[in-house]
């Protein structure tokens, strides 16, 4: 693969030209397995030879992967970086290289000028309209909520916590009485959610919950059922992603809302990349995806319909 400095000054940076490599955090959820298949379909339709790494959630995995990367001399790289803080080295290496990073879905607390741009979503955002749905479904009534919430130490879980407390604070009938991870999986979702319900009476004092994604509340679904009583109805169910199978259960009034997280990451950052290596145009350092709520009211039959076919 030729250099950045090269192919800047060559003027002739195509796509078709690239080799990236991709160090991607694995595949804990819907959502991530149809981000690996958008981003490889991307790839594939701009003829980028795209090096996949699957990191099975660890940060080391993902660091070594970037180093291998730096080592074969890719012309750039693409992280979804599982948790937020510990990349400055081995980004300040592919700086040393010369080669651009891209950060998708997830931020990190690292100085700006060690990678090109973030492609994600506002994730305070998004736990801002978990929590505004609630308030308004809510009303006045006394709500006692437990939170599901992401892989500790990511982004979303820090971003998607804060902006749900926000969204809740001033509302003193709404109370977050239990808060711990489910690490993003349908399995450890349930298996949280069913000790939240034996801690409070059995689910009858638990009014709602509110999942990091969508996964951990399909599981959390599950354990509600189990425990003989309604999702949807008895327990409230709200998260984040938008996955076919929330719809599906959406549907069948069992999930009440979503905030949409389009799995298109790789979309906007290969637009960005092209561009930079053709003639060094520099990207926002944040290229910030749509939010969207959807719920039982936005047809969730049809919209499952719609995405079953996605691959997620
Ligand atoms: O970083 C995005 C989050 O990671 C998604 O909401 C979740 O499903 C995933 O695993």
């Amino acid at each position: 693969a030729s250099s950045v400095a090269c192919l800047m000054l060559s003027g002739a940076a195509f796509a078709a030209d690239l080799t990236v490599g991709f160090s991607q955090i694995g595949s804990e959820s819907g959502w991530r397995a149809a981000e690996t298949t958008v981003t490889q379909q991307q790839a594939k339709e701009r003829g980028i030879d795209l090096k996949f790494a699957d990191a099975q959630q660890k940060q080391e995995n993902q660091i070594k992967a970037v180093r291998g990367f730096i080592a074969q001399g890719v012309d750039a790289i693409l992280i979804a970086p599982v948790v937020a803080t510990g990349w400055d080295d081995v980004l300040a290496e592919a700086k040393d290289a010369e080669i651009p990073v891209i950060l998708l879905d997830r931020q990190i607390d690292a100085p700006e000028d060690l990678y090109l741009t973030a492609v994600t979503s506002d994730q305070v955002y998004e736990g801002k309209v978990a929590g505004e749905w609630l308030v308004k479904d809510v009303g006045d009534k006394a709500c006692k909520v437990v939170e599901l919430q992401g892989t500790t130490g990511s982004s979303p879980a820090i971003n998607r916590k804060k902006g749900f407390e926000d969204a809740i604070a001033g509302h003193a009938n709404i109370t977050i009485a239990r808060s711990q991870t489910g690490d993003f999986t349908r399995t450890k979702g349930k298996e949280v959610m069913e000790s939240f319900i034996k801690a409070e009476n059995g689910g009858k004092d638990i009014c709602a919950v509110y999942a990091h994604n969508d996964d951990m509340a399909v599981g959390a679904i599950q354990a509600i059922k189990e425990a003989g009583l309604k999702p949807g109805t008895d327990i409230k169910v709200v998260s984040i992603d938008a996955v076919p199978d929330i719809f599906l259960a959406m549907s069948e009034g069992e999930a009440n809302a979503t905030v949409e997280l389009t799995p298109n990451m790789a979309g906007p950052a290969f637009d960005a990349l092209d561009k930079f290596l053709a003639d060094g145009t520099q990207p926002a350092k944040w290229i910030q995806t749509e939010s969207k709520l959807f719920t039982q009211a936005d047809d969730p039959k049809g919209v499952y319909e719609s995405k079953k076919d996605l691959g997620y």
